[in-house]
C-alpha cells in the first residue's frame, strides 16, 4: 500500500487519526465549555507603512490548492476556472503577488500547496509567468496522500477501474505535515523568512496584504486568523469561541455541535465571528510546537463521508480522514483573530458564487485586487437541478453571465439559458418548466427588495 518516498510523518499522522476514528471520536464542543470571543477590527488598527512595508518583506504567501472542486463536480481544482477576460483564478493570484512584489520590493515567494491531482495542470497554467518561482524556492509543494476508507469496515476502498480514485488529500490540515515533510519549513527559516500567509486559493479576496502583515508582525502572535461577522447565511456554519477550560480559542464546525446545542450555535449575536480560512503564522513558532509533538499538532478529526468515485453514486461509501488548517488556532497560546472586511472574504464554494464573481459586482483593478463596486452583493440561487455543476453552468451562460450589479436577488427554478448581455435588475425569479430562454439584452427587472 505505501509508496516509496512517503514521509514516515505523514504516515504517522493518517495511523493517528486512523486510531481516533475507530474510537469513533467525534471531537465535539459543547456550549458549556466555551464563551464568545471579542476581537479587535483591522479598520481600527494603526498600522505605520514601515511596519507594514517591512512585514511583507518577510512573509511568504502560500495558495491551498489542492482541493478538486468536487461540490461543482469537477476533479481538477477550481482555481483552473475563468475568472474574467481570460484570466482564471490562478492568473489573479500570480499577478497579484507579482504586482505587491514590486510595489513593495519585496520577494513575497508565492508557493502552491498542490495535491497529486492538482500539480500538473497547476504547473502547467502558471508556466507562462516565468518571474513568480523565487530563487531557490518551488513555486508548489505537494500535500500528502491517503486511503479512501470504505465506511463499512474502514478498510482501505479498491478500485481497480481508476485506482487513483482510491486516494484522497488529507484536508488542508495537512499543510502543516507537508511544510515540515517537504523540508520547506526549514528552507524559509533559513532564507530568512519569518511569516506566513496562508489563504484559499477560490478567495480572491485573500490578497498577502502589508497591513494585515504589519499588524501581524506588530502583535508578536504566534498565529492568527482572520474573521469575518457572521451573517444570517453563515448561521449554520462554524465560528470561532473561547475555551472555558485553557482560554484558547477555538474554531467549533457544525459537525462539532451537540444537537442541543444547535441553537446556541445558530446564535449571531453570541457567536459573532466566522473564519476566512486566512491564517498567518511565524515560522518559528510553528517549528517549534511541530518538533515538540514529532510533526503531528494533533487537531480535530474530520470524518468526511462520500462517494469513492464522486461522479458515480453507485460506487461504495468511503469515509476520509480529514482535518481542517484552520484548527490550529488551538495549539497555540496567545493566538489572535483579527476581524476583517468581506472584501477579504469572496470563496466561490458553489456556481452561485462563480455567477457573482463573473458579473459586474466585482470590478478587478491595476493591483488584480477585486473591488466591488455593486452597493452589494446579490443572493443568488440557482436551481441544482440545472447549474449544480460547472458544465451543466456554463452551457446555460454560453455567451456571458448577466449583469448584477444592480439586482438584490436572483433565484432560478428550471432550466433557463441567458443570451449576451441580459440585465438583472431588483429582486429578479424565474421560474419554469422544458428549457426556456432569455434574450439577449433583455433587462429582467424585479420588486425592489
Ligand atoms: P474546500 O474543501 O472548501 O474546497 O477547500 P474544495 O476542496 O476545492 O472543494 P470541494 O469541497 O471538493 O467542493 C478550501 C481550500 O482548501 C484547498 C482547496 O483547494 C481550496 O482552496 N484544499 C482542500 C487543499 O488544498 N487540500 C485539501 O485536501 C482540501
Amino acid at each position: 500500500m505505501l509508496e516509496a518516498g512517503v514521509d514516515p510523518v505523514a504516515i504517522e499522522t493518517f495511523a493517528h487519526y486512523y486510531r481516533l476514528l475507530e474510537h469513533g471520536e467525534t471531537g465535539m464542543v459543547p456550549e458549556a465549555t466555551i464563551e464568545p470571543v471579542d476581537i479587535e477590527s483591522l479598520a481600527d488598527v494603526e498600522v505605520p507603512d514601515d511596519v507594514a512595508a517591512d512585514a511583507i518583506g518577510r512573509t511568504v504567501a502560500i495558495k491551498l490548492n489542492g482541493g478538486l472542486g468536487t461540490s461543482m463536480g469537477m476533479d481538477r481544482a477550481k482555481s483552473l476556472l475563468c475568472v474574467r477576460r481570460g484570466l482564471s483564478f490562478l492568473d489573479i493570484i500570480a499577478r497579484q503577488a507579482l504586482h505587491l512584489r514590486q510595489r513593495y520590493d519585496a520577494r513575497l515567494p508565492l508557493l502552491l500547496m498542490n495535491s497529486f491531482r492538482t500539480s500538473a495542470d497547476t504547473l502547467h497554467a502558471l508556466a507562462r509567468y516565468e518571474d513568480l518561482a523565487v530563487e531557490g524556492l518551488p513555486l508548489e509543494f505537494l500535500q500528502n496522500k491517503e486511503p479512501k476508507l470504505l465506511t463499512a469496515d474502514l478498510t482501505p476502498a479498491s478500485w481497480p477501474k481508476d485506482p487513483d480514485l482510491e486516494w484522497c488529500p488529507p484536508g488542508h490540515g495537512d499543510l502543516y505535515t507537508a511544510l515540515r515533510g517537504s523540508g520547506l519549513l526549514d528552507r524559509l527559516i533559513e532564507q530568512g523568512y519569518r511569516y506566513v500567509f496562508v489563504s484559499n486559493s477560490d478567495n480572491l479576496g485573500a490578497v498577502p496584504d502589508p497591513r494585515v502583515a504589519g499588524w501581524f508582525a506588530a502583535s508578536g502572535a504566534p498565529f492568527a486568523i482572520e474573521a469575518v461577522r457572521r451573517t444570517a447565511s453563515d448561521r449554520k456554519g462554524g465560528h470561532f469561541a473561547r475555551r472555558r477550560a485553557d482560554g484558547r480559542i477555538v474554531l467549533r464546525e457544525t459537525a462539532q455541535t451537540l444537537p442541543e446545542d444547535r441553537e446556541a450555535l445558530a446564535d449571531l449575536d453570541r457567536h459573532r465571528f466566522t473564519s476566512t480560512n486566512n491564517l498567518w503564522f511565524d515560522l518559528h513558532a510553528m517549528k517549534a510546537v511541530l518538533d515538540e509533538r514529532d510533526g503531528i499538532l494533533g487537531l480535530p478529526l474530520i470524518r468526511n463521508v462520500k462517494h469513492l468515485d464522486p461522479a458515480d453514486p453507485d460506487s461504495p461509501e468511503v469515509v476520509q480522514i480529514e482535518t481542517a488548517m484552520g484548527a490550529a488556532i488551538e495549539v497555540f497560546d496567545g493566538a489572535r483573530l483579527i476581524e476583517v472586511g468581506r472584501d477579504r472574504f469572496i470563496p466561490v464554494k458553489t456556481t452561485n458564487d462563480l455567477l457573482v464573481l463573473r458579473s459586474d459586482v466585482y470590478e478587478i483593478g491595476d493591483d488584480f485586487a477585486l473591488t466591488q463596486v455593486a452597493s452589494g452583493v446579490p443572493y443568488v440561487d440557482l436551481d441544482p437541478g440545472f447549474y449544480r455543476t460547472i458544465n451543466e453552468f456554463d452551457k446555460r451562460f454560453p455567451d456571458g453571465e448577466p449583469l448584477l450589479s444592480r439586482s438584490t436577488s436572483l433565484r432560478i427554478r428550471g432550466d433557463w439559458t441567458f443570451g449576451r448581455g441580459v440585465q438583472v435588475v431588483g429582486a429578479v425569479e424565474l421560474d419554469g418548466r422544458g428549457a426556456q430562454r432569455v434574450a439577449p439584452g433583455e433587462v429582467l427587472a424585479g420588486s425592489d427588495d
